[in-house]
């Protein structure tokens, strides 16, 4: 079987070529409810992996004022711009693992499940050195396995193993509340620096 490289042009090529499963049209539920939850309006929020950025949308709505998207593929960017044109939200495209900043929140959704498993470590590590002291990691995985991948799968005892070396683990259930196709099958998980 040949290798996939899941670079810049792979995801580029998904969206071009409109072969998104798992572009949900809208902010998620569990995302949804959790944003609803923070209190500071001006805090600064990443959504690396950020896709269509429904979330963004929401966030601006509620009245959030410091947003960054984080997306390797260029084809995707070059559509935010033009959707979030006139707005405060910042649009990076880029490689997170070469992304530098400082954020008090960042959302995970069917972003560490595009990424190659053997980058789990090293996504633990850039995420925690992108978040502020006390800052949180928050979001959905998925409890399930998968056949070849992306999306790759993963367990709660293997998250628990792989965030516990370094974040606190606020909160890692089986999510009540995940859109009617993933339920019963992702975890909602709150991680702290
Ligand atoms: C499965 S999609 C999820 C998109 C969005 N989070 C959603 O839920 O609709 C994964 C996204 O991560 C982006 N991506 C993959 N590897 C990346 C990397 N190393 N750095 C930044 N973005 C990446 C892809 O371009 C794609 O938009």
């Amino acid at each position: 079987m040949t290798e996939q490289i899941l670079d810049a042009d792979w995801w580029s090529n998904r969206y071009l070529q409109q072969q998104t499963g798992w572009d949900i049209g809208y902010s998620s539920t569990p995302l949804q409810t959790y944003m609803n939850s923070v209190e500071d309006k001006n805090c600064a929020i990443l959504i690396p992996g950020c896709g269509n950025a429904y979330e963004a949308e929401a966030l601006l709505e509620a009245g959030f004022t410091n947003i960054t998207l984080l997306d390797i593929s260029p084809v995707l960017t070059a559509a935010l711009q033009l959707k979030f044109n006139s707005t405060s939200v910042q649009i990076i495209t880029g490689n997170f693992f070469e992304h530098s900043g400082q954020y008090d929140l960042i959302l995970e959704q069917t972003f560490f499940c595009a990424l190659d498993p053997s980058h789990r470590e090293a996504y633990v590590k850039h995420m925690f050195s992108l978040l502020k002291k006390a800052g949180r990691l928050a979001g959905v995985l998925f409890n399930r396995a998968f056949e070849g991948g992306p999306p790759f799968g993963g367990s709660k005892e293997l998250y628990e193993k792989l965030f516990n070396q370094s974040f606190t683990l606020k909160k890692m259930e089986l999510c009540y509340n995940s859109i009617e196709p993933r339920s019963g099958t992702e975890l909602f998980f709150i991680l702290e620096k």
